[in-house]
């Protein structure tokens, strides 16, 4: 005889259902994601992967001496290493950050599996479920789904041309507090932000970190970016400009290499503490053999004028993108004008919804991320996120091409139905897959 338990597993699509955590609530593959492998066969125009661009690299010079480095030191290389990293990483890592102005001690260091293992691991210590973390409207995918993972309440504060609006933090804060929420960080991403492209000036820098003190605010900056500025010198990380209440996240992948994994935090004392413990637990230790990469990397490669060849060939891919766009895109398109970085921001006019346009664009052989992705909360039907790191600049141009085509023939359908407005959607987040990041 069939039990009750055995035909309540027949019947379900899914037989662990009872078994999850309720944090994965919401964990779900987005339709979005089925869209985006066809997006990444070769004859569609993908201007919606963020994954650097590293075919600069001296591969050839590097494979022969990372096979030397095995040879003579495989012995360290392959074996387990400390739970806060090496300390020949970490002080390569302060080099990194000296770029940026920040003057900081390799003991503060925490190496991570990228970036993004970081902002897992200050999650993990500060956030309880229900906690709120701030963002940008909008704000890094990716950094939405780890907030999510952990029941974390996003609440989105407004940005301008310069970043986040330190009138509108202020009034999130006090109505948060008023309302008896735990607000535990604001998350930002100061310079070329994914996926506005917007970079916070100075003058806006020092504002929010007076603003942080007076409301006592942790600040957790996420700097992938920074040295890619493309017209300018990078500008001094928050961290540069307050040591006390800037959490610090920071990465290689932008620089040097994705693959590798190697990123880290920069957090005081205490804090450190607690990231190094947890990332005993999350990894034992991060990987040995990558560090032991990125510092062969930097002690024998001049990985300051690789940042600078970097800099020449995503230079081509943003102005390709800016005249794509002003050549192609229909009246009442709008976009930000990104000073490094990998991303544009483009607001349709209104009444035209990026999500519900994809697979038409799709098949239009042009590929976007939709804005919606970069928000908890369902805004950004208006909005997409346009990534220049990748295409070469001929391609990235006939990419604005199709793309204007299937916004015109879409505001063209819309004024022969009279399309009402869609009302906000829920969003894409979770389930970034890393070629979207
Ligand atoms: C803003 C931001 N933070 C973090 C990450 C993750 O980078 P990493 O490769 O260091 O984990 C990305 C990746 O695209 C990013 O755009």
């Amino acid at each position: 005889m069939v039990s009750e338990i055995e035909r309540r597993q027949d019947t379900r699509l899914d037989q662990y259902v009872d078994f999850y955590a309720q944090r994965t609530q919401g964990l779900t593959v987005s339709a979005v994601r089925a869209l985006f492998s066809v997006a990444n066969r070769p004859e569609v125009v993908s201007l919606a992967g963020g994954m650097p661009n590293i075919k600069d690299l001296p591969l050839g010079k590097l494979g022969d001496e990372i096979s030397q480095l095995i040879c003579e030191r495989g012995m360290q290389v392959f074996q387990y290493g400390s739970g806060q990293g090496e300390q020949f990483m970490r002080d390569h890592i302060t080099e990194v950050m000296a770029e940026e102005g920040i003057h900081s001690h390799s003991d503060d260091v925490v190496v991570s599996c990228g970036s993004q293992q970081g902002l897992d691991l200050v999650t993990r210590v500060f956030c309880d479920p229900g906690d709120v973390v701030l963002c940008e409207a909008p704000s890094y995918v990716g950094a939405l789904g780890t907030f999510l993972a952990y029941q974390v309440e996003v609440v989105h504060v407004e940005m301008d041309d310069y970043g986040i609006s330190p009138t509108a933090l202020r009034q999130a804060i006090t109505s948060l507090r008023a309302a008896g929420k735990r607000v535990k960080f604001l998350y930002t991403i100061p310079n070329f932000q994914n996926p506005t492209g917007i970079t916070q000036p100075v003058s806006r820098r020092q504002e929010l970190l007076a603003l942080a003190k007076e409301e006592d605010l942790l600040i957790v900056e996420d700097n992938p970016y920074g040295l890619l500025a493309l017209d300018t010198e990078p500008q001094p990380a928050l961290r540069a400009l307050d040591a006390d209440r800037v959490i610090y996240l920071g990465s290689f992948s932008k620089i040097f290499a994705p693959g590798l994994r190697v990123g880290w935090v920069l957090a005081p004392p205490a804090v450190r503490e607690k990231l190094v413990m947890t990332q005993e637990a999350a990894t034992l230790c991060p990987p040995v053999s990558a560090q032991f990469i990125v510092s062969h990397y930097m002690e024998n490669f001049d990985w300051r004028s690789q940042i600078k060849v970097f800099h020449e060939m995503y230079r081509a891919r943003r102005d390709a993108m800016l005249a794509g766009l002003e050549e192609h895109m229909p009246p009442g398109c709008s976009w930000t004008n990104p000073g490094g970085g990998f991303f544009v921001w483009l607001t349709l006019p209104p009444g035209l919804d990026s999500q519900a346009m994809l697979a038409r664009a799709v098949s239009a052989r042009v590929a976007y991320v939709p804005g919606t992705a970069f928000y908890a909360d369902g805004f950004g039907s208006r909005n997409m996120r346009l990534s220049f790191c990748f295409p070469p600049p001929d391609r990235i141009i006939e990419g604005t091409r199709r793309l204007g085509e299937v916004l015109k023939a879409e505001l063209a359908m819309r004024a022969t139905f009279g399309i009402e407005d869609l009302p906000p959607r829920p969003g894409l987040v979770p389930g970034p897959a890393p070629d979207i990041l």
